[in-house]
């Protein structure tokens, strides 16, 4: 089995919200503000029984589709809420991919062409 085959993404999203929301802000100095959101609408649940572990941020390259990792932040549960941004120079960047695991529900995707 290969990871790709577990990801989940919007086709299977039940009640209980996972997918990663991807947004986009502008900054200083040219840079942007990425947000990603895990249950914007409906939040998701955060307990130790089941929470949000962490979101996962990758670029890929408008030249060669190569893909870089943007960032990663970590949440503890019951106590984190998750949501998180980064500062990020997107000149040469396409595509941002957002992940995020859910202790019960596994890794979930999104992306947003940018
Ligand atoms: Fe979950």
């Amino acid at each position: 089995m290969k990871y790709g085959e577990v990801l989940k993404g919007r086709d299977v999203e039940g009640k209980e919200k996972h997918v990663p929301i991807i947004e986009v802000e502008n900054a200083d100095n040219g840079k942007n503000i990425v947000k990603v959101t895990v249950g914007k609408e409906v939040p998701h649940p955060n307990t130790v029984e089941h929470h949000i572990c962490w979101i996962q941020l990758y670029g890929v390259k408008k030249d060669n589709n190569q893909v870089v990792e943007l960032g990663r932040t970590d949440f503890g549960p019951t106590f984190t809420d998750p949501i998180t941004t980064f500062k990020i120079s997107l000149d040469g960047i396409k595509t941002l991919i957002a992940l995020e695991y859910c202790n019960i529900h596994g890794v979930w995707e999104d992306s947003l062409n940018i």
